[in-house]
């Protein structure tokens, strides 16, 4: 992919990953990029680097630009490995004079390449440094999503280096939010947040109002992965202030797994009540779809319906792991409850009504757990239950 300039002597060199399918348990269906920055000023400045494979694909973009040898400074805002991977021979190609990066920064930086004779140099929150006639302001972005986060603003250009904050794993030709389909550009903007930032929600709250007291001006947003914000960057500061406050709409999702369809039976019948209470429903087979897709969903869906067949006294284990992805990322305001066909033990509702509580979910109901197959009472319970998390939706849960 050659390089892009976004403002005069701002390039994007990053690499466009076509074929990465699954990112750390996130499926990442239509690929991802690793975007880095190349700003020639007085102090030619690289902003962030790519994942290791991609090593070669960056120095080529940074060819086409300039010699790699007259880059002076390295700023790395992230050390996980889909950025700094290629660093060792970046560092080794370029021999900057110094390699900004935050405290915690260096101490990541150190544990994953051990090199004690890198220029490192640390910057501290707020910290601005002159690269020419531009200037670099360094922010601090603490577990966004690592400890070791930061952005890079660079005041005389309007443009916030945003390290992942709204990033999209979307593998394109385009490099710019107004070159691709909106609504597509929004779904992986959801799913990305919902995968990755959901956890760290209030943390994406105090950094959204440090944002707008700092005044900055801000007319493109660069994330290092996806498309770059600049039709309107406001609006994805605006969205990811409604996913951080965790809104959600009259939605539910049914989500389960079965070993003889009883339990999807039972699904289909919690859908029925869910619908004539008159909320929106998506239904999620766990044999079909992946928990990051049922997690994309969950951003804006106010109740949680789980259902799993007993195995050996458990949940079905795509039901565990479904649920152990969901409670590590935080999900909250949200209401739930539990179901699920049995033999003789009939544990599983049991297990899912105490992980929705471990994820401070409110359980508005016991679970309906039916032996075998449900009968025609059994498909009642289940359609009352979908019709109790309707009324609950309906009046603001
Ligand atoms: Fe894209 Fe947290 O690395």
């Amino acid at each position: 992919m050659p390089p892009t300039e976004l403002k005069k002597d701002v390039y994007w060199v990053g690499a466009v990953d076509w074929n990465i399918r699954d990112f750390h348990g996130y499926s990442t269906y239509k690929g991802t990029t690793y975007n880095a920055y190349l700003v020639l000023d007085e102090k030619v400045t690289l902003f962030d680097t790519v994942k290791g494979p991609f090593r070669s694909e960056l120095l080529h973009n940074i060819r086409r630009v300039i010699d790699p040898a007259r880059i002076d400074y390295v700023v790395v805002n992230h050390v996980e490995m889909d950025h700094s991977g290629c660093l060792p021979e970046i560092l080794e190609a370029v021999r900057p004079e110094k390699v900004f990066c935050s405290a915690k920064g260096q101490e990541a930086l150190l544990r994953h390449f051990h090199s004690k004779d890198w220029p490192l140099q640390v910057v501290a929150d707020g910290e601005t440094v002159r690269i020419g006639r531009r200037s670099v302001q360094f922010l601090e972005t603490r577990m966004l999503h690592w400890p070791d986060s930061m952005f890079s603003y660079l005041a005389e250009e309007r443009l916030l280096f945003s390290s992942d904050a709204f990033g999209q794993h979307w593998a394109t030709s385009e490099r710019f939010d107004d070159q691709v389909d909106g609504p597509e550009l929004l779904a992986h903007a959801a799913k990305y947040y919902a995968n990755i930032l959901l956890l760290y929600s209030p943390l994406v709250q105090k950094l959204l109002g440090r944002v707008r007291e700092l005044g900055l001006p801000i007319d493109m947003i660069a994330p290092d992965h996806g498309v770059i914000w600049r039709r309107n960057p406001a609006a994805i500061l605006e969205r990811y202030d409604a996913w951080s406050r965790q809104v959600t709409k009259e939605k539910a999702l049914v989500i389960y797994d079965t070993m003889w369809k009883s339990t999807a039976t039972m699904a289909r019948a919690v859908a029925d009540g869910l619908i004539q209470a008159g909320v929106q429903v998506k239904m999620f087979d766990l044999q079909v779809n992946h928990r990051s897709d049922v997690m994309t969903e969950a951003l804006d869906a106010r109740a949680l319906l789980f259902g799993s067949s007993t195995l050996n006294n458990q949940m079905l284990p795509r039901m565990a792991d479904m649920l152990t992805y969901m409670k590590g990322l935080k999900p909250r305001n949200r209401i739930g409850a539990a179901f699920g066909s049995y033999g003789w033990s009939g544990d599983a509702v049991r297990h899912i009504n105490r992980e929705l509580e471990a994820m401070k979910i409110e359980v508005i109901h016991p679970g309906v757990s039916v032996q075998y197959v449900p009968d025609h009472e059994g498909l009642r319970q289940c359609v009352e239950l979908g019709l109790l998390a309707g009324r609950r939706i309906r009046e603001g849960a």
